[in-house]
């Protein structure tokens, strides 16, 4: 059958194969390689808002925004929880502000009426992981089903995809922060205040370190599963307001981020106070 032409065919052939797949193969050994080591060590517990200059407006995670008005924006992780959300609910709406949930995919999954009314309420739900592991100790597989899942689940029941996560205990890295952006379309969600509340429950000590914090463009993290920290929120609720802050979205809010100033420009000593 073979003539020696053929033969020779049939070995270029083979050779062929075997290029290709060598290449293949070391084009995989890079890739995973990088993507072992471009995963930098766990971040800080209380992550800074330093982002650098250059990398306005493309952002991939915000602690805090640069905002012209007195705009703000509250966000609760960890629920929903069956009793405490829905009363935090109402609180929000008896005042006509609108917050962002970080929520736990399994919870969501459990609780997919609450889940609707906050979407139909006007509040802006983000990503918060299926069940709350650090992302920075995932390898990739286990981090992309903790995001999808979460994702894909909150998604079917309020019927629009979500633009924002917040990684557990703000754990996350450059390539992390990136990774979201790129895979799921998602901005990573940080915070520029944040009272403690799951570690001191106190209705008096997070309402007073809210106010302490807070800050035209800031980002405020709470919990609404703790009682104390819901029984906090009308007195904080209404000092904001009587200040003259703004409650807006975490989508809202990032999308009035302006770039930081160039380093030659000068920058005003202090915060503006709303009004
Ligand atoms: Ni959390």
């Amino acid at each position: 059958m073979f003539t020696p032409a053929g033969i020779g065919m049939h070995r270029k052939r083979l050779l062929a194969v075997a290029i290709f797949s060598l290449m293949a193969f070391c084009y995989e050994v890079v890739a995973a390689s990088q993507l072992a080591t471009e995963r930098p060590p766990i971040a800080e517990p209380t992550p800074t808002p330093s982002v650098a200059p250059s990398d306005a407006p493309q952002k991939a995670s915000y602690s805090s925004c640069r905002v012209d008005g007195p705009y703000i924006a509250m966000t609760f992780d960890d629920g929903p929880h069956p009793v405490l959300t829905p009363r935090l609910l109402d609180v929000l709406k008896a005042r006509g502000i609108k917050a962002t949930f970080f929520l736990i995919g399994q919870n969501a999954a459990e609780y997919p009426d609450i889940v609707r009314r906050i979407a139909a309420e006007g509040h802006e739900i983000g990503n918060h992981t299926w069940n709350h592991p650090q992302l920075t100790k995932l390898n990739p597989a286990a981090l992309r089903e903790e995001i999808n899942r979460t994702s894909s689940t909150i998604a079917e029941i309020i019927g629009k995809p979500l633009l924002v996560m917040r990684p557990p205990y703000g754990a996350t890295s450059a390539y992390i922060n990136h990774w979201m952006n790129r895979e799921f379309g998602m901005k990573v969600i940080l915070w520029s205040v944040d009272p403690l509340d799951w570690k001191y429950r106190n209705s008096a000590r997070v309402e007073r370190q809210i106010l302490a914090g807070a800050q035209p463009g800031a980002i405020i993290l709470s919990h609404d599963i703790h009682a104390t920290t819901v029984a906090a929120m009308p007195d904080v609720f209404d000092s904001l307001l009587s200040k003259g802050y703004k409650f807006v979205t975490v989508s809202e809010l990032i999308a009035m981020d302006k770039p930081a100033p160039q380093v030659a420009q000068k920058e005003p000593s202090a915060s503006p106070t709303p009004r």
